[in-house]
């Protein structure tokens, strides 16, 4: 169906991933979108019934509309304000007291994408975006990875996904079977990225100045899944009473 009547679209992409994203304007809602055009058309269209599934959420991005034309699938959304997480590259490290409150904007978005029946599957600095580093807008973009729950209760997918280095061991097999932890590690990964701008590797030692939020974080990045944190809620009451001591300290 074509659509264009309803859409004004920026000339230049707001992004150059491995899809492009532009800014446009949706002439009947009256609002300002973005509209991902994604060539693998299979692809974009789980993308689309996954946000529309999700619904509506702080943390997420609103889905409006998903169309097919000239064999590129387009899906509008909800224009994001601000900038990726990892933006500028090379930026400085963050008070690790605002990276725990931008650690639990996500695991918000996340309690609700879980709830929902999907995993994430590449939660990482790419996929984060916030606007003047406030927690409060922080939203987690990018679900054409995401993986549904099956008809048996559980996530499986055929597909190698994620980012490496912040994606858990599991995701590194195929078939993989997932769980809320799998995205909970990355989540893990991405805080202690958020406090250092670095990664743990063989080579750089998992360590923070404040051990007990190291050993926080460090639950969430054991190797075996059962010995994580089982769900974000749980992520976020550690977040808590990490935040508690260090107030009353
Ligand atoms: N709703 C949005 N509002 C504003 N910017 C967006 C929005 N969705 C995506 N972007 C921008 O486009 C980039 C790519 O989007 P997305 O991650 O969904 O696509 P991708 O092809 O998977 O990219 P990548 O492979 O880099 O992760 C984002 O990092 C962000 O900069
Ligand atoms: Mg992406």
């Amino acid at each position: 169906m074509i659509k264009w009547h309803q859409y004004q679209v920026m000339i230049e992409p707001l992004a150059k991933a491995s899809n492009c994203v532009y800014q446009g304007f949706d002439v009947l809602r009256d609002i300002p979108v973005a509209i991902k055009v994604c060539r693998r058309i299979k692809r974009a269209e789980k993308e689309a019934e996954i946000m529309q599934d999700y619904g509506k959420h702080p943390c997420l991005p609103r889905f409006y509309d998903f169309f097919v034309q000239d064999k590129q699938a387009y899906i509008v959304m909800e224009l994001v304000k601000g900038q990726r997480i990892n933006c500028p590259k090379g930026g400085p490290v963050r008070d690790p007291m605002l990276a725990i409150a931008i650690t639990r904007q996500i695991l918000e978005g996340l309690k609700h994408l879980h709830r929902c029946g999907f995993i994430h599957f590449d939660i990482a600095h790419h996929n984060i975006m916030i606007e003047n580093d406030k927690p409060q807008t922080v939203k987690i973009l990018d679900y054409c990875g995401s993986v549904r729950k099956n008809a048996k209760g559980i996530w499986l997918t055929k597909r190698r996904g994620g980012t490496i280095n912040f994606r858990p061991p599991e995701q590194e097999q195929t078939p993989c079977l997932l769980s809320p932890a799998s995205d909970l590690y990355s989540v893990a990964r991405l805080c202690y990225w958020l406090i250092t701008r670095s990664l743990p590797s063989v080579s750089r030692p998992f360590s923070l100045p404040d051990k007990q939020l190291q050993s926080l974080l460090g639950r969430g990045m054991q190797t075996e899944s059962k010995l994580r944190y089982q769900s974000a809620t749980e992520f976020i009451q550690a977040l808590d009473n990490w935040e508690q001591r260090k107030n009353t300290r």
